[in-house]
């Protein structure tokens, strides 16, 4: 019976976690699952449970959950650098034999970017675990074993769209999470984990319409979720700080002697310029590029950086927007981020023009920089 080797941040695990093992042990008829919790180093760490958090929250996660002796392996903290998953399957091998690794359908469209991707296949057979609508699972075994060879069995599953940032997100803003096991959500309870924002989300609420609050909610969702989705890289607090609150200042125009342009006083788009300020002030965030990323995500601008598109995309996309085009446009986005973004800015700068009147500058100039074509019409 062979040995299933699962890694994962599990920051935290969540259900669908569960539901993949269960799966791959049915399928595999393996008689143990071995859990690596990922180390992440220090430096990367903020915003990321402890190790050994992660670690038993892995094992309640699992533990007498999906069908097989439960063991979690801390060998990537002990090691603490270079933990290549080739590396740590060949030593898996040595410690429990015969294995199988099982990865989600995510990482074996990204695998490429790992280190020494053919070694992970030369080691040992590798099982996905495909999630849904994340491109056709077939397709992808194919491409693998054209360019790695080895054996790549795809379990017969369709994950739900949930992510560990999707899960942390609703946690951290108190959300109500139902994606997280029993045992684990006790424990998170207990343990008091994931309180990092409440003082931020009491003074939200002091501040803002509950409508307002909701589309804040939405609009960190769906950042992190095209954060996870296209695999941006973009670090999990500052998405979700700057998410939160780009439209703090929407419902508080008052200046107070803030810095913002003068032209955008009076007009729509100054609760961007006033949000950057007032979040330095009343919420105490100091990175800059939180900070402009609340402060172009109405107007946008040339050369944003990802981050900066990516709040202002999540902005125009966010789950709380039903009408006509946003569906589409968030399909868009689903599908490819960079073309995504640019088919937003042009819906927006089109029906700005619809609108008459005067667009901000920085728009005029975002669409000169992004769509060249549309500023010569
Ligand atoms: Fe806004
Ligand atoms: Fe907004």
């Amino acid at each position: 019976m062979p040995t299933i080797v699962f890694g994962g941040a599990f920051d935290p695990p969540h259900k669908e976690h569960v539901r993949a093992l269960k799966c791959a042990v049915g399928t595999l008829g393996a008689g143990r699952v071995v859990v690596l919790p990922t180390y992440l180093p220090p430096h990367k760490s903020a915003g990321y449970l402890p190790f050994a958090t992660r670690a038993e929250l892995a094992r309640l996660a699992f533990e007498g959950e999906v069908g097989a002796e439960v063991v979690v392996d801390c060998e990537e903290e002990r090691r603490g650098k270079d933990n290549y998953a080739y590396v740590l399957l060949g030593e898996m091998k040595k410690r429990y034999g015969d294995i199988v690794y099982l990865i989600g359908g995510d990482s074996l469209r990204d695998i490429g970017t790992w280190r020494h991707p053919e070694k992970i296949f030369r080691e040992c057979p590798v099982a996905v675990a495909p999630r849904k609508g994340a491109g056709d699972a077939a397709k992808l075994r194919r491409k693998a074993l054209e360019t790695y060879g080895g054996e790549v069995i795809m379990l017969d599953f369709e994950g739900d769209d949930v992510s560990s940032g999707r899960v942390k997100a609703e946690l951290l803003m108190g959300l109500g999470c139902d994606a997280v096991p029993q045992k684990v959500m006790r424990y998170i309870e207990s343990h008091g984990l994931f309180g990092e924002y409440r003082e931020w989300m009491e003074k939200l609420r002091g501040m803002e319409s509950e409508e307002l609050l909701d589309h804040s909610a939405s609009a960190v969702m769906r950042a992190v979720d095209l954060n996870s989705r296209h695999n941006l890289k973009q670090d999990f607090c500052k998405v979700f700080e700057a998410a939160l609150l780009h439209d703090n200042a929407k419902e508080r125009p008052s200046l107070d002697g803030l810095d913002v342009p003068e032209d955008s006083v009076g007009t729509p788009v100054l609760h961007q310029f006033l949000g950057a300020e007032k979040a330095k002030r009343d919420f105490g965030v100091t990175e800059t590029d939180i900070l402009d990323a609340i402060r172009y995500h109405t107007t946008a601008k040339p050369d944003m950086t990802v981050l900066e598109k990516l709040i202002y995309t999540a902005d125009s996309t966010s789950y709380d927007r039903e009408y006509d085009p946003i569906p589409q446009l968030r399909a868009a986005t689903d599908a490819d981020f960079e073309r995504g973004f640019e088919e937003v800015l042009a819906y927006t700068y089109a029906k700005l023009k619809k609108k008459g009147g005067r667009v901000y500058p920085l728009t005029e100039e975002a669409v000169r920089y992004y769509l060249p074509q549309l500023a010569a019409e």
